[in-house]
């Protein structure tokens, strides 16, 4: 049998998992998780979590909660691994490690640590500093091949490499450099027409709401301002609901929408009740699945996917732990 590809990817335990969430990342989780050549890891960063200083009932909610929506997302806990960060201590015993090949000024030069410092100054904790090099050690624990990220995820991905070869020169070939793999980049806006739709933001809907709670949210959102009567027309293209068809919606109802938006044929709640009705077929599957998750079905897939990642990491540490010389 020829090896099995590692696919590893962790999302950070903030929030539930949106639409841009399932359509950019789990939706293609769930496929690898399936996929005979791959072998999944797929992880709740709830230690990066705690950089940001969340509320530790909070946190241990929501990282539940973002298991939940993976599974929902379909996601085969028996085929694939998923774990919360802080059930695999292997990974921080490795991030200390790789502290030590690091270099400082590339963790300072780095643009979300600059970011993330400015935004909150009153808070500017060496987990902020030292994000990248957990991370590093997320992806060079298991010995993964391939990573999907987002967009802002590269960087971090390029330290880690930069990392291992860090490591390599001065310990020997230990270490397996991972390769990118860019997740495709599917930006859906957020409905209050403010940049991204956005876990932390509140900008969005779950992808197992029901189609009552999308609707809450639906409703109120964000139009083209133009459309201040239902006779004004207005431009789709600036319009997070014109937007979000484009993704979800059959190209019919792109074009009726589109067209109705320009001519002012189509007022907007009816343009986002179609919307409404294309999400809710969408995420039907998700929403069947999440019913039929209880905690323990939950429990029992974070141990035994933390079980395996621990299983998988091992090796590599006792490996590091020698080469360093402990
Ligand atoms: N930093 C990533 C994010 O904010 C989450 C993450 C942590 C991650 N460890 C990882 C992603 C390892 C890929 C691989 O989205
Ligand atoms: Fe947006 Fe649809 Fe209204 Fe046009 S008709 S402004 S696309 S909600």
């Amino acid at each position: 049998m020829t090896e099995r590809k590692v696919v590893l990817s962790l999302v950070r335990a903030t929030g539930r998992l949106h639409l841009g969430n399932y359509l950019g990342a789990a939706r293609d989780f769930a496929e690898l998780s399936r996929d005979e050549t791959k072998e999944c890891y797929f992880g709740v960063a709830d230690l990066h979590a705690l950089t940001t200083l969340p509320d530790p009932q909070e946190l241990a909610a929501s990282s539940r909660a973002v298991a939940r929506d993976y599974l929902a997302a379909g996601i085969d806990p028996e085929r694939a691994s998923l774990f919360l960060q802080s059930a695999v201590p292997e990974t921080s015993e490795l991030f200390w490690l790789l502290t030590n090949v690091t270099a400082a000024g590339e963790l300072q030069r780095s643009k979300t640590f600059k970011e993330m410092s400015a935004k909150q100054a009153d808070n500017v904790n060496a987990g902020l500093l030292n994000y990248p090099i957990l991370m590093a050690a997320d992806i060079l624990g298991p010995e993964a091949d391939l990573v999907p990220v987002g967009e802002d995820q590269l960087a971090h991905l390029e330290m880690a490499r930069n990392i291992a070869q860090r490591f390599n020169h001065r310990y020997g070939e230990l270490l397996k450099t991972p390769e990118g793999y860019r997740k495709k980049a599917i930006r859906i806006p957020g409905l209050d027409g403010k940049g991204k739709m956005s876990k932390s933001d509140g900008n969005g809907f779950g992808i197992a709401d029901s189609p009552e709670d999308i609707w809450k949210v639906l409703q109120p959102a964000y139009t083209d301002p133009a459309r201040k009567r239902r006779t004004d027309p207005g431009n789709p293209e600036i319009c997070p609901i014109g937007q979000i068809h484009r993704f979800v919606s059959p190209p019919a109802d792109v074009e009726t929408i589109e067209t109705g938006c320009r001519t002012a044929g189509i007022g907007c709640v009816d343009c986002k009740k179609i919307l409404l009705g294309n999400v809710t077929e969408l995420l039907a599957p998700v929403r069947e699945r999440a019913q039929a998750l209880d905690d323990a079905a939950v429990d029992d897939a974070l141990r035994q996917g933390a079980a395996r990642a621990r299983k998988r990491i091992q090796p590599t540490l006792a490996k590091v732990r020698k080469a360093m010389g402990l």
